[in-house]
């Protein structure tokens, strides 16, 4: 595997790429596994966007694991392990992109220059790399949304794949930031995913909702931020008739911020 802060040194080929942030897990090893099925060439970039975090100890915070995400990129498939500088990404005045209104709800609500952060840095990464597929995550939903609808107005030449979440074998969704949790906060965070499947089970909006609030309640440890039913096509609030919905919940567990989400099809048996 290549590591390389020069795009002209692996800048040709079929690109498949997985822009991260570093301290990778097997959410992003399955994002460059998914890659590898795609391209000729896999490259993962590893950039913290300081334009993403609201506050700055956010972004001093943020983990660092560099020989790790070496060894996790190679095995997981990667080529390339790209670590543009600032200056490499922010050479000169910025060019911001504006996500619109759905960029103000849901997780933009209690970060209100997150997803143009994260629209502006992707932007810049797709222009440098000119990837000829891209794969985001789903449990970042509504930054998979806000980029796929970026590529659409922009006519940004790039397929977006999203990448099922990878879940621990108790239900949680793989984060960095599950290292901050103790084993009995980890045991209340659990309530989530819990909450989602239960939710899904059911057969009705009203009864999904019902249960998801129900088993978030349950749990006194977790902190609600919100918790809804959206239309996967429009980011809106689902109604009985919206034929894709997805259940959305984030919250707090002691300090530690928790996003998940699941689609609340119900199979057919
Ligand atoms: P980061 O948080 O490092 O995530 C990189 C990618 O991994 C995103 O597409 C995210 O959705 C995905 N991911 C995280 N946890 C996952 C899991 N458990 N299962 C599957 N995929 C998972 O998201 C960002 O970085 C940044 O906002 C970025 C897009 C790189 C722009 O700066």
């Amino acid at each position: 595997m290549l590591i390389t802060s020069n795009t002209q040194e692996f800048r040709a080929g079929n690109i498949a790429f997985v822009p991260t942030m570093g301290a990778l897990h097997k959410g992003h090893a399955s994002l460059i596994n998914q890659a590898r099925q795609l391209g000729e060439k896999v490259v993962v970039s590893i950039f913290v966007n300081p334009l993403q975090f609201e506050n700055k100890s956010d972004l001093e915070k943020y983990p660092s694991t560099p020989e790790m995400d070496a060894e996790i990129a190679e095995s997981a498939g990667a080529d390339v392990l790209w670590l543009p500088t600032t200056s490499d990404i922010y050479p000169g005045e910025i060019k911001t992109v504006e996500p619109g209104p759905i960029g103000n709800i849901f997780e933009g609500e209690s970060r209100p220059a997150h997803f143009q952060g994260v629209l502006t840095v992707v932007k810049r990464l797709f222009d440098l790399v000119q990837p000829h597929w891209a794969i985001f995550g789903e449990k970042d939903y509504q930054q998979l949304f806000l980029i796929q609808q970026m590529v659409r107005e922009l006519q940004i030449p790039v397929s977006v794949v999203p990448g099922e979440t990878i879940r621990d074998l108790d239900g949680l969704a793989i984060s960095s930031r599950n290292v901050r949790l103790s084993e009995q906060d980890r045991n209340a965070a659990l309530v989530i995913s819990r909450a989602l499947n239960s939710a899904r089970g059911m057969q009705t909006l009203s009864a999904k909702q019902e249960a998801l609030d129900e088993a978030l309640f349950s749990e006194p440890l977790f902190r609600r931020d919100y918790a809804c039913i959206i239309d996967e096509a429009t980011f809106e609030l689902a109604s009985e008739t919206t034929v894709s919905k997805r259940a959305l919940v984030a919250g707090w567990v002691n300090g530690v911020r928790l996003i998940d989400n699941m689609p609340m099809k119900v199979s057919a048996q």
